[in-house]
């Protein structure tokens, strides 16, 4: 078979970047730089939720109760990662679905983002736009093994978000770079 008409499909991973991460790690803002930097989409999976849902996340949590807020926070990952060429900023719950850690893996090059406890309190405080930011401490450890599931994690403590950026936009060039070369052999 030639070269030209080898089939792509198989070994390249969907063209899509993934960031999760506990509350207050940086996700938006990284996200949004990052998305600029490839010149692909950005996508906040929380605003897609409260745009699907009509209201905004509180009142989701206060309405349907963090089960309904789960389910919603799902089916946008499913309709946003049918696209590709996206830099997808995910709330930092959404580790807790062991299904959503699949979806992910699948759906593009997932970075978790670190950050210590004390770095997050400061940046989250008690923020009324987050429901579980009033249970910062259990959450942060009860979620600690399901945030260490990824390959790819990126220490964000040191505060400068833009070597957060160009660390992931050298990492993920790297990969789709491999990517690249698996498909020519
Ligand atoms: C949540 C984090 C929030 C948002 C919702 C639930 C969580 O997103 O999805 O309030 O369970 O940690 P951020 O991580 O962007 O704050």
């Amino acid at each position: 078979m030639s070269e030209l008409m080898k089939p792509l499909s198989a070994p390249f991973p969907p063209e899509n970047l993934i960031l999760v991460g506990f509350m207050g790690s940086g996700k938006s803002t990284v996200g949004r730089r990052l998305a600029r930097a490839l010149q692909w989409r950005f996508v906040d999976l929380d605003e897609v939720i409260a745009r699907d849902a009509g209201k905004p996340i509180p009142k989701i949590f206060e309405e349907e109760g963090e089960t309904g807020f789960r389910e919603r926070e799902q089916a946008a990952l499913k309709k946003t990662l049918r696209r590709t060429f996206q830099v997808i900023a995910c709330g930092g719950g959404i580790v807790t679905v062991p299904e959503n850690i699949a979806l992910m893996k699948n759906g593009g090059h997932v970075f978790c983002l670190r950050a210590s406890l004390q770095t997050v309190r400061t940046r989250v405080g008690k923020d009324p736009n987050r429901p579980l930011a009033a249970h910062l401490e259990e959450l942060f450890e009860k979620r600690k093994p399901m945030y260490a599931q990824f390959e790819h994690q990126i220490d964000t403590d040191m505060g400068d978000q833009k070597r957060v950026v160009r660390e992931i936009y050298y990492q993920m060039n790297c990969l789709r770079a491999k990517a690249w070369e698996a498909v020519k052999e």
